[in-house]
């Protein structure tokens, strides 16, 4: 006779479903921005039309020493689309560590910076000098993979030097050790901003490998933008310097068509982020203390857009790109309000900060900002700057 059957154990349960594929081909990411790519005025890009966004570089010792300021760059919006954290490390279970923390506190992916020129940072063996050993890179994207459920992707410059440009061979070694998506800034590092972003290696990668390529470097208007992705094949592309002097280029991009915006429509776009800030930082005086911080560093982005229709610079666009162009200063013939909006001066910044933040209503900024430009002295005859930082990507 044979032994009563036992009961089958019961089945285990489904392993979780692996999360849906995230849409990185065919898209529009802001930058990862130290300072400007803070809450708020992420906010404001997916208003126009930003489909990824990307946090601030966060560097995972600081997160691993449970510094609060590290863990404010962990942060999003529901109203984001798909948001990554950005991380900093060279150690494959410190960044493993970071990737579990990140995607605890509701990031879609995590990206690995790789393209941060900054000394402080390279000289620790972070950001851009991972370019010079592709199977660390390898090593330290597996490790997070293997930690995280939510995707990798991977940000790189074009290598560390003109006489060291691998960015081919990290690509390959990226794709191989599992990320999902590599941006690509096209310098080196040691040309942080000197050259016009070179998009046909960009497009070699992209040719090469099989998962989406995000191109990024000097995109300032949709035509720039068109030509860029027609050039190189990539299909998503990454704004940074461009979405902080015109963060309504998301919309010109996905429409098509250029959007020109008039000075009141500008303050408008300037009131918006107040209350966007208003609402992450608060109205007490600490959390004004910081809008007001924000806002007078993102108006030094902000004031240097001027209007470029394609008709008039399409092709000096084909020669250069407008963003390492010097735009004179709106002359005497302008309206007040558009030469307060382009007004290259910090104490201008700053005047324009405190009048903007406390208003109640969108017709009052745009009241006080009147008055504001016809009490102003303005230079005549000044040049701007070219729009060149030293920002940590
Ligand atoms: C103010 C500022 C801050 C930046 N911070 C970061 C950063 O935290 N992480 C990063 O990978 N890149 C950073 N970058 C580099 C940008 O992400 C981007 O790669 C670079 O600006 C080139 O794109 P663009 O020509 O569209 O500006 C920063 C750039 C700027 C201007």
């Amino acid at each position: 006779m044979s032994a009563p059957e036992t009961p089958a154990p019961p089945a285990p349960p489904d392993p979780p479903a692996p999360p849906a594929p995230l849409p990185f081909a065919d898209s529009l990411w802001l930058a990862p921005l130290t300072m400007g790519g803070n809450l708020p005025y992420r906010r404001l890009c997916v208003e126009f039309g930003a489909q990824v966004t990307v946090g601030e570089m966060a560097v995972v010792r600081k997160l691993l020493r449970n510094d609060p300021a590290e863990f404010a760059l962990l942060k999003s919006h529901p109203d984001e689309p798909c948001f990554g954290v950005q991380l900093a490390d060279r150690s494959p279970d410190s960044l493993a560590e970071g990737a579990r923390l990140a995607e605890s506190r509701g990031a879609r992916f995590v990206d690995l910076n790789c393209g941060c020129p900054i000394h402080e940072i390279t000289r620790r063996g972070l950001g851009a000098s991972l370019l010079r050993k592709p199977g660390k890179v390898a090593r330290l994207i597996e490790s997070m993979a293997k930690a995280v459920r939510i995707p990798v992707t991977v940000k790189l410059r074009l290598g560390w030097a003109e006489d060291e440009q691998n960015v081919r061979s990290v690509a390959k070694a990226c794709e191989d050790a599992g990320a999902a998506a590599i941006a690509i800034h096209g310098r080196t590092r040691e040309q942080r901003y000197s050259r016009a972003a070179d998009w046909d290696v960009i497009g070699a990668v992209a040719a090469e490998r099989g998962i989406p390529v995000v191109g990024n470097g000097d995109i300032l208007t949709h035509y720039e933008a068109r030509e860029r992705r027609r050039r190189s094949g990539v299909t998503a592309l990454m704004l940074g310097r461009g979405a902080l002097i015109s963060p309504w280029l998301f919309r010109e991009l996905r429409q098509g068509r250029e959007w020109l915006p008039t000075p009141e429509e500008r303050v408008g776009v300037l009131w918006r982020l107040v209350e966007l800030q208003r609402e992450h930082f608060g109205v007490d005086e600490r959390g004004q203390k910081r809008a007001r911080r924000f806002l007078a560093w993102h108006l030094d982005f902000l004031h240097r857009w001027r209007a470029l229709p394609e008709a008039e610079f399409a092709a000096e666009a084909a020669e250069h790109p407008l963003i390492h162009r010097r735009s004179p200063l709106p002359d005497a013939s302008r309206p007040a309000l558009e030469r307060l909006l382009a007004d290259p001066r910090k104490a201008t910044h700053e005047t324009l900060t405190d009048a903007l933040l406390p208003c109640p209503t969108r017709d009052e900024a745009l009241e006080r900002c009147r008055a504001l430009a016809a009490s102003l002295t303005f230079e005549e005859g000044a040049e701007e700057p070219d729009a060149s930082v030293t920002p940590a990507g």
